[in-house]
């Protein structure tokens, strides 16, 4: 076990679930499931508050390279998922990039938004402690405050659904499970690349949406766009813990939620792109305008997000595919249609966090 990971389980020991609400078992391992030890554990262990760090940004380092595409070399197929969003690349082992390549990595994820990895059993099957040092190459890893871990790994966020339970955030009440966000965009130093797969998957069903949110911005008219970047927005993590603190998704909250102010057009560090940087899970409302302008402003903009497929792409999961996208200038949704199915669904995601967010507007003072 990584270090850090020692270091966080022997001082703050994990605990049983006692005092967890009814229902919300965690998973049994199963000995036959392949995956049984990353199966989501729901330890009550807590944690102080996220303190600001220095993020030293990998993508930057490769803009120097003479030839930045070179760790696609040995790829026997690199197609584009869609012209503004997305790249699909087979023959290509994630596990055995090395720093030039983990860095080349970074700069074709913040350049293309998306990067689709098929064939990874490798990287997969290397397990925890190789996540977690994957991770920490591209930033400080985030350990989320409510979602299931495998236990020992808090620093690994899982996606977890079966037949008997679900750790997901979902909300029963709506027509849809489509809920665009940018993941936990309130915090201060929100995530950067972030790297995601699949233990195990339904059949059919589960597939995740992205969108650029540097696309969206360029959608607006000059002048809609001009406005945009003189505001600034609360992002508040408030709702997600009371979901778990409803009792839902395990129902643990092991870091106090915090709201951040983040300007509502940001800049990439490394392509100086600007994107659009508001999702409707987590921006609560414009600083400075009245309730019902930011309620306006905010509800087209979810709503422009949210209807324009033209700046979509849509990632069907395969065994072995590990997706990597930038968190600060795409947006994503969960798909969840496969619940009939009873089918279990089971994913990790390791979680950098990167710098905080830029403004496009040099003058903004957050
Ligand atoms: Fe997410």
């Amino acid at each position: 076990m990584a270090t850090t990971t020692e270091t966080i389980t022997q001082a703050l020991p994990t605990l049983s679930l006692r005092g967890a609400p009814s229902g919300q078992e965690q998973p049994r391992p199963e000995s036959s499931y392949r995956y049984a030890r990353l199966l989501p554990h729901f330890s009550p262990t807590t944690y102080p508050p996220l303190t600001p760090f220095e993020h030293d940004e990998p993508g930057l380092r490769a803009l120097e390279h003479e030839r930045p595409r070179a760790f696609l070399d040995g790829a026997t197929s690199v197609v584009e998922l869609t012209p503004r969003l997305g790249t699909e690349v087979h023959g290509v082992n994630l596990a055995q990039l090395d720093a030039i390549g983990r860095d080349e990595l970074a700069l074709e994820v913040a350049r293309r938004g998306l990067v689709v990895f098929r064939g990874q059993q490798e990287f997969i099957d290397r397990g925890p402690d190789f996540y977690l040092e994957w991770g920490r190459y591209f930033g400080r890893l985030h350990i989320h405050p409510t979602s299931g871990h495998p236990e020992g790994y808090p620093e690994l966020h899982l996606v977890y659904k079966d037949a008997n339970a679900t750790f997901n955030f979902e909300r029963d009440e709506s027509t849809t499970t489509t809920l665009w966000h940018s993941d936990v965009s309130y915090e201060l130093q929100p995530p950067g690349l972030t790297t995601f797969f699949l233990l195990s998957q339904p059949e059919t069903g589960g597939d995740t949406l992205f969108t650029s949110q540097v696309s969206c911005l360029k959608k607006l008219s000059p002048q809609f766009v001009a406005f945009l970047r003189t505001l600034k927005a609360v992002h508040s993590g408030v709702e997600q813990a009371n979901f778990s603190r409803a009792g839902k998704r395990g129902g643990v909250v092991r870091r106090e939620p915090v709201e951040n102010i983040h300007p509502v057009v940001r800049r990439h560090p490394v392509t100086g792109e600007e994107a659009l940087y508001v999702n409707r899970q987590f921006t609560r409302r414009i600083v400075g305008l009245k309730k019902e302008e930011s309620e306006t402003i905010l509800g087209f903009l979810y709503d422009h997000i949210d209807k324009s497929g033209d700046n979509q792409a849509r990632l069907k999961w395969q065994p072995y595919t590990v997706a990597i996208w930038d968190n600060r200038t795409t947006a994503h949704s969960a798909i969840v249609d496969y619940g009939e199915s009873k089918e279990r669904r089971h994913g990790a995601r390791i979680t950098p966090q990167a710098e905080r967010p830029i403004p496009a507007f040099n003058g903004l003072e957050l």
